[in-house]
């Protein structure tokens, strides 16, 4: 089933069980002494990335056809992540008056595209495609935990705290989903690893950077056309690196304890264990190691 294809009553219907709303935010304690602006920045890129679960969502529509009550809670989850991106996008034009929101997103989805032709999940199984969206889940709970923890600003704050809870539980969701799944699809814990591991590996592709390449270096200002980068070229190597160290940078150790916890339990691993633990220092040592290099690489200060 195609977001695009529902009613606009279902969709009411849908809209009417979200937990917030963008008239919930209090807009009115905006603080623009209080924007910093790196996060600012990342911010933007954010906002791009939720605004495209409508492409995500039939992807997934594609990949679990026939399952119509999973696909339904689907729908539910694109309303909610495409309110993510409005929300953020909505604060960071009023952070940066020059920030075209729109105009952005149009610049990110022209040179980023999620194949929408598959029918058959990249990751093997419908297990496979879950313990994905679990990984997913759990690097954008954390990081909007981390970044509510980090932001001085009241709007931002709130705004990071309500998408945290809300990805927190699309974890749950997509994990009691998993649970389903593989009492037909039975893949070990190792298997599961490899395709959690694999789904991490990714963060470094071209989502994430070009979106930040979209945002912070495309339609800079609205009185400029939708597709001048201001003389930027895009280079995934540098725009990761900008996004690591502006975005990662916010992790602290416990932040980094739930994602390795959150990762081991949709892999099928003991998450209290001598493995947990030694996980987590790894994680928390590798995340610091990545930091310091894409600093050193892009001279940017913390
Ligand atoms: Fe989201
Ligand atoms: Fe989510």
């Amino acid at each position: 089933m195609n977001l695009a294809n529902t009613t606009p009553a279902s969709r009411e219907a849908l809209k009417a069980k979200k937990n917030w709303s963008l008239g919930d935010v209090p807009w009115e304690q905006f603080d623009a002494s209080r924007v910093c602006p790196e996060i600012l920045k990342v911010v933007k890129a954010a906002a791009l990335v939720e605004y495209n679960a409508h492409d995500y969502a039939t992807y997934l529509s594609n990949i679990f056809a026939g399952d119509d009550e999973f696909l339904k809670e689907i729908q539910q989850w694109a309303i909610e992540e495409i309110q993510h991106g409005e929300a953020l996008g909505r604060w960071a034009e009023m952070a940066d008056p020059t920030f075209n929101f729109e105009a952005s997103f149009k610049n990110f989805t022209a040179g980023y595209k999620i194949d929408l032709s598959a029918k058959e999940s990249i990751r093997g199984s419908r297990s496979g495609e879950l313990i994905s969206r679990c990984i997913v889940e759990t690097g954008t709970s954390s990081y909007y935990t981390a970044l509510a923890d980090a932001v001085n600003e009241p709007v931002l704050k709130y705004i990071c705290q309500s998408i945290a809870g809300d990805e927190l539980r699309h974890y749950k969701f997509f994990y009691n989903n998993l649970k389903r799944y593989l009492e037909v699809e039975k893949l070990s814990p190792m298997q599961r690893l490899k395709i959690g591991l694999s789904r991490i590996h990714e963060t470094e592709d071209d989502e994430l950077s070009f979106a930040y390449y979209s945002a912070n270096h495309t339609s800079l200002s609205k009185n400029r056309a939708a597709n001048d980068n201001g003389g930027v070229v895009y280079n995934r190597q540098q725009f990761t690196e900008e996004y690591t160290v502006r975005a990662y940078s916010k992790y602290r150790a416990h932040h980094m304890d739930r994602v390795v916890s959150m990762v081991l339990k949709a892999c099928g691993i003991d998450t209290q264990g001598f493995v947990a633990k030694a996980a987590a220092k790894l994680a928390w040592f590798s995340l610091a190691s990545r930091i310091r290099k894409a600093r050193k690489a892009t001279k940017l200060a913390a």
